[in-house]
């Protein structure tokens, strides 16, 4: 049997579980997912520590992402980005390979849904997830604005990737208006009436993708689809990036579909 896990702190609430273990019944693979809580400083000792037990792969979230980069041999995306979310033990390097397939969740969630990643894409966010995503979006050759409540950390992360540039959230008006993607990688929309975008400023050209899935259908995912966008709620971000890891660990395409389900019944 392979063991698979991941790592955080606090890890509770995590929707990953059931989302992998349906995805190993899916393809008939004799694994688990099971989920660790190290100490905040322990992500390099508890990443050594699952090399030593013959773990085969490992996720990694919050508080760990950084700190995990130091253990492993990260991909250039994930070295570019700072931040590890998955481990794989497989390899016969010296150290594990270390990916970060957030990014990659966001680029294949909008793909998903046929939104094209070509031209302009509005990231709201600078954070981890507000990293990820530019630096996803700028790897698939779109011009990529990233708009914060903070300006100087969206002109900060701007520098930092390729055909960048850093806005505050007063600017989101001209911004999306010949954007072609909006992303919300902030935590804003967690309450139910809140949304980091003017209603206004959403049009039916835009492809959105919120990062949010508690809940699942945000404020901003309501307006987007008032004014005819395309919508991605957050789920989707949560499920491709499980889906890259899984394809990653496994070598195998993913049963998508039974690990969404999953997923979902979870929400
Ligand atoms: P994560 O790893 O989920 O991205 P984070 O690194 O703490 O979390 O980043 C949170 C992001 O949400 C930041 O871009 C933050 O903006 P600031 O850099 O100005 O703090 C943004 N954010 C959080 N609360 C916000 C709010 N009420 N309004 C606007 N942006 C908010």
């Amino acid at each position: 049997m392979d063991v698979y896990g991941l790592i955080g702190n606090p890890v509770g609430h995590s929707l990953s579980p059931p989302m992998h273990e349906a995805g190993y019944e899916g393809v008939d693979l004799d694994a688990r997912y099971v989920t660790f809580e190290p100490p905040a400083d322990g992500a390099v000792a508890a990443i050594e520590g699952a090399d030593a037990l013959g773990v085969a792969g490992l996720n990694v979230t919050i508080p760990f992402k950084q700190d995990a980069l130091s253990a492993v041999d990260p991909d250039p995306l994930a070295e570019r980005i700072g931040a590890v979310n998955t481990v794989d033990f497989t390899g016969d390097g010296d150290r594990p390979a270390g990916y970060n397939t957030d990014a990659v969740g966001a680029v294949r969630a909008l793909r998903s849904h046929d939104v094209a990643l070509s031209g302009t894409a509005v990231v709201v966010g600078a954070g981890g997830a507000g990293r990820a995503v530019a630096f996803g979006l700028a790897d698939e050759g779109m011009t990529v604005r990233i708009a914060n409540r903070t300006e100087s950390k969206a002109h900060d992360l701007a520098a930092e990737v390729p055909d960048a540039t850093g806005h505050g959230l007063a600017e989101l008006d001209d911004l999306l208006a010949d954007a072609d993607v909006l992303v919300n990688a902030t935590s804003v929309g967690m309450e139910e009436a809140a949304t980091p975008v003017p209603a206004d400023a959403i049009h039916a050209g835009l492809g959105v993708l919120d990062a949010v899935y508690r809940p699942l259908e945000t404020r901003l995912l309501r307006d987007a689809d008032a004014a005819g966008a395309t919508t991605v709620d957050g789920a989707w971000m949560l499920l491709y990036q499980g889906v890259e890891a899984f394809e990653r660990w496994t070598g195998r395409d993913a049963p998508v579909e039974a690990m969404n389900e999953a997923l979902r019944a979870e929400l």
